[in-house]
């Protein structure tokens, strides 16, 4: 059981979590997110959590799967005036927030471009980043966190087991899963605030310091064909930018997604 008070109790944010629409099951919080705010119901900041999230959706169309009462899944719902360049900016900034949140537990994790959080070279958490955009700007963004925190690898499904990890592995003892996402919230509203303001420079090199890949050859897919390339950073818009044979690439996370 995830209790939102004591998810309160541990902000130091002015907005962010500042609304919190608890569910003790549901689809997806992204989904349930996107719907409250076509209800015109939800504000800036508000959080939608769920203890058991039974459909969760990933990157690329992929399925994201938790466990009840032992993961975090949750939205944050931002309608802060942003301009559509900065969309792949959210995913660079909440990687980040997820990072020094799992950093004040005494874990060094690392980040894989654009959204993936690793522990000792496995995945322990994404972030779906989806959003309605006027011509210019952004009307509104969902930021989906999923976490794998409580859970022992074995109860993760055979697929992952090889390729993901938990928080609670790596670190030995349980973890208070409200704490991961306070501790969330408090470092991204600063982030966002400076994103508003049009300065990204910090959170991108608190990005880069933490890249599992900076300066390492890594393979991605573009228009179906296999293309390997060196990962020589980010773009002021958190693309990435790749060199292929030499040449520098911008590539954006609509367009591909990369392998370590
Ligand atoms: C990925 O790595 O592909 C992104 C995974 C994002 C999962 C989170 S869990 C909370 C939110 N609700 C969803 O349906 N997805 C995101």
């Amino acid at each position: 059981m995830l209790f939102p008070q004591l998810i309160k109790a541990n902000l130091k944010t002015h907005y962010i979590g500042r609304e919190i629409e608890y569910f003790q099951r549901l689809e997806s919080t992204n989904l349930e997110a996107i719907e409250l705010i076509e209800s015109g119901s939800v504000g800036n900041g508000t959080v939608v959590i769920t203890d058991q999230q039974f459909k969760g959706k990933g990157r690329q169309g992929r399925p994201w799967f938790s466990s009840p009462g032992k993961s975090v899944t949750f939205s944050i719902i931002l309608q802060a005036k942003m301009p559509t360049e900065q969309i792949g900016l959210l995913s660079i900034a909440t990687s980040v927030a997820t990072a020094k949140s799992v950093e004040k537990f005494g874990l060094s994790p690392s980040l894989k471009w654009p959204n993936d959080i690793y522990l000792l070279g496995k995945k322990c958490g994404g972030i779906l980043v989806q959003t309605r955009v006027s011509r210019t700007d952004i009307t509104w963004a969902v930021i989906g966190i999923g976490i794998n925190v409580n859970e022992r690898t074995e109860e993760l499904s055979d697929e992952l087991q090889t390729t993901a990890t938990t928080l609670i592995e790596n670190k030995g003892t349980p973890l208070q899963r409200e704490l991961v996402i306070a501790w969330i919230l408090n470092s991204l509203e600063p982030t966002i605030n400076q994103l508003t303001m049009g300065k990204s420079t910090t959170v991108r090199e608190a990005w880069l310091t933490r890249c599992a890949h900076l300066n390492q050859t890594i393979t991605f897919s573009e228009n179906g064909q296999k293309k390997n390339g060196i990962f020589t950073g980010i773009t002021e818009s958190g693309a990435a930018v790749i060199a292929l044979d030499g040449i520098k690439t911008t590539l954006s996370g609509e367009e591909i997604s990369i392998s370590i």
